[in-house]
């Protein structure tokens, strides 16, 4: 069930958001009986603090939560709407927002709190209430909201129910709602339509691999969405250590993040023509599979040789970009759990992303800050282009010496796309390390709400 705000009613209690600065004048209305329990229970506004109050016949009459000091602030951005979220069940109203604290942000935070993955086992839901917050646009905040826990609930469903078939389903089932097309080439026939990555990095796995291309809106600018669906990475035969091969199952994240981030746009229905592809493969092992030292052929003509079997994302992203860039939109992103080197650089918080459009990259940082998504410029740093040319072939998918390991990434991939001077790449990790305020711990998707919020400048809708 989605999250949602309650329906503003008269027997709703107040929260009142304190900064430390104003204790204890902000509590100069109150009654002695609650100013002496407020001291008693050390209430000192620090961030996401909570203290419910009872009026003198023992019912609850007022929630305060702390602020934080304006420096502490900024660290946890989520943490009042995290911190309704933890009231006692009831249905809270804000009336007044101090001036620097946004509605917008206290309303996700607290609808991103209410996220629990639960297709396993029950999970103790969140019983406060929260009235929309005021200056906000609730509707889109709850939109943004259910996007999100798409991207969550199909990253933290483990592979043996997340596989390349049920990533289909999912994509037929989001535009099932919003009247989108979808198409898949499945299996062999990846071969006749010349998506020969694709096919060969997905063929030693039981469930076949396939392209899933979805299209949405019939008018404005176009923007296609590219996003790695690796439902589990083995490493294929350099097959990862155990501790590696954990987490793999969210090595699909790019594409739940730009199936959230479509489930965003189809909401607002925003006045464009969007397209998602997403190469969706098993990188497993059998008897069949790619081997090191194979040297295979993209969709584009180049030749890649296969120096590691677990650099696979950014070969299915190459069949994936150059199908997307004989059709160049006006925008496109892609989104990818590409590289381990990427989370060395810049951790789990950041999504790093890659881009030669100077305003594009402004527009993002820009919009990170305002919706607390936080994104950071990395460098296509075309010098170490020679990294990735191996000499027998084209391209070398696993450069040796492992310098800039997340750079040489995104520069193998900005080789399949053509004609599309407005690209922008992600190297995200789609995973959230331990519980934050609006994010639990496991999947998370990172980007999709900047890209969102940016889409309306850069796109000129
Ligand atoms: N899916 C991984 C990247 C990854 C690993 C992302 C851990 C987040 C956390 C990707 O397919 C991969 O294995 N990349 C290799 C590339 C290397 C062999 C050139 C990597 O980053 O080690
Ligand atoms: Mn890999
Ligand atoms: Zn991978």
């Amino acid at each position: 069930m989605p999250a949602r705000f309650s329906e503003a009613k008269t027997d709703t209690i107040p929260i009142r958001l304190i900064a430390p600065a104003d204790v204890p004048d902000a509590f100069a209305d109150l009654t002695e009986a609650q100013r002496s329990w407020i001291d008693h229970m050390g209430f000192a506004a620090k961030p996401g603090q909570v203290l419910s109050l009872a009026d003198a016949s023992g019912r609850p009459a007022l929630a305060l939560i702390g602020l934080g000091k304006p420096e502490v602030r900024k660290r946890t951005r989520f943490a009042v709407g995290a911190a309704i979220a933890q009231l006692p069940a009831d249905t809270y109203r804000i009336d007044a927002l101090p001036e620097d604290v946004s509605g917008d942000e206290v309303g996700l935070g607290y609808l991103l709190s209410c996220y629990r993955f639960d297709r396993y086992r029950n999970q103790p839901r969140v019983k406060a209430g929260l009235v929309a917050p005021p200056q906000t646009n609730a509707a889109r905040l709850e939109q943004i909201a259910e996007a999100e826990a798409l991207t969550r609930d199909l990253i933290n469903t483990p592979a043996e129910d997340m596989g390349p078939d049920a990533l289909e389903a999912a994509m037929r089932d989001l535009a099932g709602r919003f009247g989108a097309e979808v198409t898949a080439t499945e299996g062999e026939a990846l071969i006749g339509a010349n998506l020969p990555l694709i096919h060969t990095v997905g063929r030693a796995a039981t469930r076949a691999p396939r392209l899933l291309d979805m299209t949405w809106g019939n008018s404005g600018p176009t923007l296609t969405l590219v996003g790695k669906g690796v439902c589990f990475d083995t490493g294929g035969l350099n097959l990862k250590p155990g501790a590696s091969m954990g987490l793999m199952k969210k090595d699909m994240g790019g594409a739940a993040t730009v199936l959230g981030l479509a489930q965003m746009i189809m909401s607002a229905a925003l006045p464009l023509r969007l397209r998602v592809l997403i190469p969706a493969v098993e990188n497993n092992v059998a008897g069949n599979a790619f081997r090191p030292g194979d040297i295979l052929t993209a969709r584009n003509g180049l030749t890649v040789e296969i120096n590691n079997t677990d650099a696979e994302g950014r070969l299915v992203l190459a069949d994936a970009l150059a199908l997307a860039s004989e059709t160049p939109p006006d925008l496109m992103i892609s989104m990818a759990t590409l590289t381990g080197a990427a989370r060395v650089a810049v951790g789990p918080d950041l999504a790093p992303f890659y881009t030669d459009d100077d305003p594009l990259a402004a527009a993002l940082a820009m919009a990170a800050s305002n919706v607390a998504d936080p994104v950071w410029r990395m460098p296509f740093h075309t010098p170490y282009e020679s990294m990735i040319e191996p000499g027998i072939a084209d391209l070398d998918n696993a450069p040796k010496g492992g310098f800039a390991g997340s750079i040489t990434a995104a520069l193998f991939l900005r080789r399949f796309v053509k004609d599309t001077p407005r690209y922008a790449h992600f190297d995200i990790y789609g995973w959230q390390p331990s519980a934050a305020p609006g994010r639990p711990k496991g999947g998370v998707g990172q980007g999709a709400r900047s890209v969102f919020e940016a889409l309306p400048e850069v796109l000129n809708l």
